[in-house]
């Protein structure tokens, strides 16, 4: 049913992939990732679209995307960080199910995001223009349903808050 599934945003290095993999398990839902439709759709990796055709393409695809997950649903999504961070991305979002956004120290994401993968968004970008990045970003996180904060935790500390705050939100408290 549209409308039920369980959508994580934040920024890169959040752990929406590492958590939303676990998250899709302990629900017995299926897991989908933006980024993997996009590069499903487009054939190539996320850092071939950014350097062959830069960003705005690739801001475009994952519009196209948003339009596709409307088909989804009782699945957990992971987003990628600047998916939501346009105007309306976020109303989009909410109509699609519950959105948890995994917050969490700019330090503390950006030395994961470095760690895990490639990320053009912080190649070649100074501390201080990822920080300004961050800080554009956050109202749009700031828009989710849940907020969920992740600095200091593991994965299964996480996942852990995820359930207990849609548990609380499917008895009809918000959180
Ligand atoms: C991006 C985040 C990446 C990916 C792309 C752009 C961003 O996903 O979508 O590299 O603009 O923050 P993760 O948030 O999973 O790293």
């Amino acid at each position: 049913m549209p409308g039920d599934n369980v959508i994580l945003v934040g920024f890169m290095g959040a752990g929406k992939s590492v958590c939303g993999r676990m998250l899709a398990r302990r629900l017995g839902r299926c897991f989908v990732e933006t980024d993997d439709l996009i590069v499903a759709r487009d054939g190539r990796t996320i850092p071939r679209i950014f350097a062959e055709d830069g960003e705005a393409r690739f801001r475009t695809l994952e519009a196209e995307v948003l339009e596709a997950l409307r088909l989804k649903g009782g699945d957990v999504i992971a987003t990628g960080g600047g998916l939501p961070c346009r105007d309306g991305r976020m109303a989009v979002l909410r109509s699609l199910g519950t959105v948890v956004w995994l917050a969490g120290e700019m330090r503390d994401l950006e030395a994961r995001a470095r760690r895990t993968g490639a990320r053009p968004m912080l190649d070649g970008r100074s501390r201080e223009e990822i920080e300004a990045l961050y800080r554009a970003r956050e109202p749009y996180y700031r828009e989710a349903d849940v907020t969920v904060e992740t600095s200091g935790l593991g994965v299964d500390q996480v996942v852990a808050r995820v359930l207990s705050a849609l548990t609380e939100r499917s008895h009809g408290a918000r959180v």
